[in-house]
């Protein structure tokens, strides 16, 4: 109820009682305290000899022709009274003089309000670690786009056009008109070797580029059409395997502890010649196998691909690959983070249906 009634309220009321609704109304706003507000209701509601009642009383009296008008503006009357006699009950709860939001007294027996504090998820949390650990070896953070040239994507990366990789089945091609340069959802970070390549040469280089990926692979528990990597590239006149292996033992160690061990398995990759795949030493059973569900028994766990970049990769990023030689290597950053936190699926991180729940996400 505002103070101040609108004119059509207004027109409702007497003379006589629109004067003594404002009496009232001042009464009650200017009471300085419970016993006074009291002493007021019973002034002009009270039901014996309040002035509210009083006005009924007089209807009696009154000629025929005029009772409904008064019976009217009483009845309208008594409302706003009420109205402003609540009025100034509350302010009294809350200790508050007429338009004195100042002066408000805080419960003090009201229980707290919990704040809500938030934190980065853990796929950001995962990646801040892997940027951390590669720190340490003297790596830089390098970016590229995820909307990437399907040149950077395969070609620069020496991935003939044969590879399976190439196929709209296993990458997302974004519509080009004709005549633009082909573009691609990046299927991986290895693109960003060639942007650091270009951008760096003919100067050493070490990077790594974190970033999202898309496949439009089937969805399961270890696959989802988009997810991260890390990709890792060191580009100087005489590095060697032996820098390569190294290098990954600490970071192995830097990420999953000291007393990681690693393992390199020969493999092949079009842009790294020769190739390998890297195993660390499973952190849940100490290497002893027997029944641990995350290495399956084995012991190792696979964590990424790497090898010495190919003379074709060096060249179409600038370097002379007679002076320069370098290694890269790629890893999935989902996988490292299920591996270090024992998650079982893939899709509890961004998925809508099955992930992105604060009941998982507040765990790490
Ligand atoms: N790009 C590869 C993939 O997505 C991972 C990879 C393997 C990256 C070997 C590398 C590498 O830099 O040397 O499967």
């Amino acid at each position: 109820m505002s103070d101040h009634a609108n004119p059509a309220e207004l027109a409702k009321f007497t003379d006589e009682d629109l004067h003594l609704l404002e009496q009232a109304r001042a009464e009650f706003a200017g009471a300085g305290s419970p016993a006074a507000l009291e002493a007021a209701r019973i002034k002009y509601l009270g039901r014996k000899a309040g002035l509210v009642q009083s006005r009924f009383e007089n209807l009696k009296e009154a000629p025929k022709e005029d009772r409904a008008r008064l019976g009217k503006s009483a009845n309208a009357l008594r409302k706003a009274v009420e109205a402003a006699l609540a009025d100034a009950q509350a302010r009294e709860v809350v200790g508050l003089a007429d338009g004195d939001q100042a002066k408000a007294k805080p419960d003090l027996t009201l229980p707290g309000r919990r704040a809500e504090t938030g934190h980065r998820h853990v796929l950001s949390r995962t990646v801040e670690l892997l940027v951390d650990v590669a720190a340490t070896l003297g790596f830089s953070v390098a970016e590229g786009p995820e909307v990437e040239l399907e040149a950077n994507n395969f070609d620069a990366l020496n991935i003939p056009l044969e590879h399976p990789s190439y196929d709209p089945f296993d990458t997302f091609y974004i519509e080009t008109a004709p005549g633009e340069p082909k573009r691609v959802l990046r299927s991986h970070t290895s693109p960003v070797q060639v942007r650091a390549m270009k951008e760096r040469a003919p100067e050493p280089l070490r990077v790594v580029a974190p970033g999202r990926t898309y496949r439009p692979d089937k969805v399961d528990a270890t696959h989802y059409h988009t997810f991260h990597q890390l990709e890792g590239l060191a580009v100087d006149e005489d590095i060697t395997f032996l820098d390569l292996k190294h290098t990954l033992d600490l970071f192995a160690k830097g990420v999953f502890g000291a007393e990681t061990v690693t393992r390199f398995r020969p493999s092949y990759f079009p842009f790294t010649e020769p190739s390998a795949e890297v195993d660390v030493s499973c952190p849940f059973c100490a290497r002893d196998g027997g029944a641990c569900p995350v290495c399956k028994a084995t012991g190792w766990l696979e964590i990424l691909g790497c090898g010495m970049v190919h003379p074709k990769v060096l060249t179409n990023g600038g370097y002379d690959p007679e002076r320069f030689t370098g290694f890269a290597f790629g890893m999935g950053i989902e996988r490292i983070a299920m591996l270090r936190h024992g998650i079982r699926d893939i899709r509890l991180f961004i998925d809508p249906e099955r992930g992105n729940d604060l009941r998982f996400l507040e765990q790490f």
